[in-house]
């Protein structure tokens, strides 16, 4: 598995996630104590795309039809959705944050999986 470089530590406010396209996918990471999540940014509702400002009180809430999900499972809990986000995984490397590089193909993927 690949990890590739997503920003420096220190950008990390508590409880904030940053998005980026890593690989032509958006990508949220969120700080959660001495640990980094990372999510595939896209709703397997009807694939709305997450934003950095969806992530509030240890939810990341989407902006189509508000499915909340929890920040630290990708678990949704309103039943919008059906399936969890899609999770990257995550390591320190020095001051910077590392995650699982997504393939494209992963976009594809999710779209079948909840059509
Ligand atoms: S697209 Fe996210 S809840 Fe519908």
């Amino acid at each position: 598995m690949e990890m590739v470089r997503f920003a420096r530590v220190k950008v990390f406010a508590e409880g904030m996630g940053r998005v980026k396209i890593i690989r032509g996918v958006p990508v949220l990471v969120v700080k959660r104590g001495d640990e980094f999540k990372a999510y595939v940014a896209v709703c397997p509702h009807k694939w709305y795309v997450l934003c950095e400002r969806a992530v509030k009180d240890g939810f990341i809430i989407c902006p189509g039809h508000g499915e909340r999900f929890k920040v630290d499972t990708g678990e949704p809990t309103v039943g919008k959705a059906k399936s969890n986000l899609i999770e990257l995984k995550t390591a320190i490397k020095g001051n910077d944050v590392y995650i699982e590089a997504p393939q494209r193909s992963i976009l594809e993927e999710l779209v079948k999986a909840t059509t």
